[in-house]
């Protein structure tokens, strides 16, 4: 089959399509002919050799894909031949066949194409296991959404707003429109210098933090939080270090600091998230109460332009590489 060929490139401009041996299916497993796949940040991690896949996770990078069933394992009962399913990946979605666990992939919901399907798992499921297992989000919480415009973030609006949670976001001033209309209350410039007392005076306080940028923030989100709050670290995309730190908010406060990475999960773990989030996400799909928030859709032999343009901060919500038919 073909696939993005994996390797390190520093350059995105280096990603090539080429040969690799196509996955056969466990008897558990369903072989997806992949039809789109998305970009996301550990992918261009990996690309630069800075992200390795987790033990037994296919080299070739694609944390996530939409296609068409081509072939079941034996135990398999879910799922049949032509069947239209989306799944969250250990990696291999730049590849025109994918194999995973039958219990992974999930029916595309409703009318949605199978590239808006694509840009529905890692980031909602990311959402969804930070706002509710993690973060244990309740009715009326005040809820911060760094990076707010990102594919976790515009996942993460839309989720806590059907979770009764009142969603707020910081993100670069050309993206509050996006965010406002998925139903942000409010959105802040991460580049205010005044960002930790803007917050206060708007928000007030916030009962549950989801930070994808680290250091930069741990501060503010300290200060933010209000008694009995949690913050969810996701990534550290403005660094890891925190020169300033105070842990004082965290003992006065009783704060629940956490960190989590989706990617290193068991498959059970990632079954019972699938699972669970379909359950309750899908029907708000099909009703469009929930949507995928797609950037743009690009031809996988665009897959290093589409890399380009996150490492420099363009998209906002996913982008959709378009798969050519294996
Ligand atoms: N831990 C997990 O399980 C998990 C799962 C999925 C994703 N992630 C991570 O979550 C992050 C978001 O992923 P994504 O796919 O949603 O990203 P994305 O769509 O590429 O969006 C990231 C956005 O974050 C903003 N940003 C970048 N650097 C920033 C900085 N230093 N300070 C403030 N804002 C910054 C940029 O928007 P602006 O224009 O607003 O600056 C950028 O467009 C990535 O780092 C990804 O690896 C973690």
């Amino acid at each position: 089959m073909l696939a993005i060929l994996p390797g390190i490139f520093p350059s995105p401009a280096d990603l090539r399509i080429g040969e690799v041996e196509t996955p056969q299916p466990g008897p558990q497993e369903v072989l997806i002919r992949v039809a789109a796949t998305a970009a996301n940040r550990a992918d261009t991690l990996q690309r630069q050799g800075k992200y390795p896949p987790p033990p037994g996770a296919s080299a070739v990078m694609g944390l996530e894909a939409a296609g068409v069933v081509a072939a079941v394992g034996e135990l398999c009962r879910k799922h049949k031949v032509g069947d239209r399913v989306c799944a969250l990946l250990p990696g291999g979605g730049y590849a025109q066949y994918v194999a995973i666990h039958e219990d992974i992939a999930l029916p595309v919901p409703g009318s949605l194409s199978l590239e808006e399907a694509a840009a529905i798992p890692e980031v909602f499921l990311t959402a969804w296991q930070a706002l509710v297992w993690l973060g244990k989000v309740q009715q009326k919480e005040k809820v911060l959404i760094h990076a707010g415009a990102s594919g976790v973030g515009t996942a993460a609006i839309q989720l806590a707003l059907q979770l009764g949670a009142q969603p707020y976001v910081t993100a670069s001033p050309g993206k509050h429109a996006l965010c406002l209309s998925l139903g942000a209350l409010k959105a802040f410039d991460y580049k205010d210098p005044q960002l930790s007392e803007t917050l206060a005076r708007e928000m007030g306080g916030a009962d549950l933090i989801l930070d994808f940028i680290g250091g930069p923030n741990a501060s503010t989100n300290l200060r933010l939080l209000n008694t009995d709050g949690r913050m969810v670290l996701l990534a550290l995309m403005g660094g890891g270090k925190w020169p300033e730190a105070d842990l004082t908010e965290v003992l006065r406060k009783r704060l629940h600091l956490m960190g989590s990475t989706l990617r290193s999960r068991d498959v059970d773990y990632k079954i019972r998230l699938s699972q669970e989030f379909a359950a309750f996400a899908w029907p708000l799909f099909v009703s469009g109460q929930l949507r995928p928030v797609i950037d743009s859709v690009l031809d996988w032999s665009e897959a290093g332009e589409a890399h380009r343009r996150m490492e420099a901060n363009e998209n906002a919500g996913k982008l959709i590489l378009r798969v050519q038919a294996g």
